[in-house]
């Protein structure tokens, strides 16, 4: 596929197939992660693959009781400029709320582990910010993503099961205290279609050469 339009056409999938995903297949994506750059080419992310169902219904539990406080926690749905905003607001709600409840059902599932590791260089100015250690993590969770889709595998990057993340990873014996959960990943043959999401057109939040110019 053409670089552009498999960018364009990678979108979050959560509603798959039962037709199995080759561990060939999420070898190539994760050689394609793990060509991300990295601050300072550390890449400090390890990736956990679960296809074996056990394992997959263990990482759903924790992914459905994080998910669960998390929508409770979001309130009634807020005004919306147009009908066309109104409806993707009600897909991605309902997609969001299918992938809690059928996790496990998602022929392959992919947790990005960000290692816990001091990164805030100082001197005798004090500590310097040179960017979070995940934005060295998430170029390779969307070089994964990019890969899937040029398979034809839909993916979705997931965060939720951060607020349960020591403890799933605690139940997945991973060992205690070394990684946090950057993010997880199912991934699947889309029960759908890929298409071009929905966004702000980029003219829209480009400024050229400064500030308040922008190209309509
Ligand atoms: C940092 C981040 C965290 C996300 N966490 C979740 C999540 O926990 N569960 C979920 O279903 N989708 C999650 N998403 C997916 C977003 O809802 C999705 O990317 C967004 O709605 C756009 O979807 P689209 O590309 O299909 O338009 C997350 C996306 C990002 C970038």
């Amino acid at each position: 596929m053409d670089a552009i339009e498999t960018i364009m056409t990678t979108r979050a999938i959560r509603r798959f197939t039962d037709q199995p995903v080759n561990d060939a297949d999420i070898e190539t994506c994760l050689k394609a992660a793990q060509q991300a750059p990295s601050g300072g080419n550390l890449q400090p992310q390890q990736y956990l693959v679960f296809t074996e169902p056990d394992r997959k219904v263990e990482l759903a539990r924790w992914y459905k009781i994080a998910f669960d406080r998390y929508e409770a926690s979001l309130g009634a749905p807020r005004e919306f400029r147009d009908d066309q905003s109104r409806r993707s607001w009600k897909r991605t709600r309902d997609a969001s709320r299918h992938l809690a409840d059928h996790l496990q059902d998602s022929p392959a599932i992919v947790l990005f582990l960000q290692a816990k590791i001091p990164w805030e260089p100082r001197d005798e100015q004090g500590p310097m910010d040179i960017g979070r250690l995940d934005a060295s993590v998430y170029p390779a969770v969307q070089n994964f993503c990019v890969a899937a889709r040029s398979l034809g595998l839909g993916t979705a990057l997931t965060t939720v099961i951060r607020v349960y993340g020591d403890e799933a990873l605690e139940a997945l014996g991973v060992p205690a205290g070394r990684f946090e959960i950057a993010a997880l990943i199912p991934v699947g043959y889309p029960s759908g279609n890929f298409g071009i999401a929905p966004r702000k057109p980029a003219a829209a939040v480009t400024h050229w050469n400064q500030w308040g110019d922008r190209r309509r």
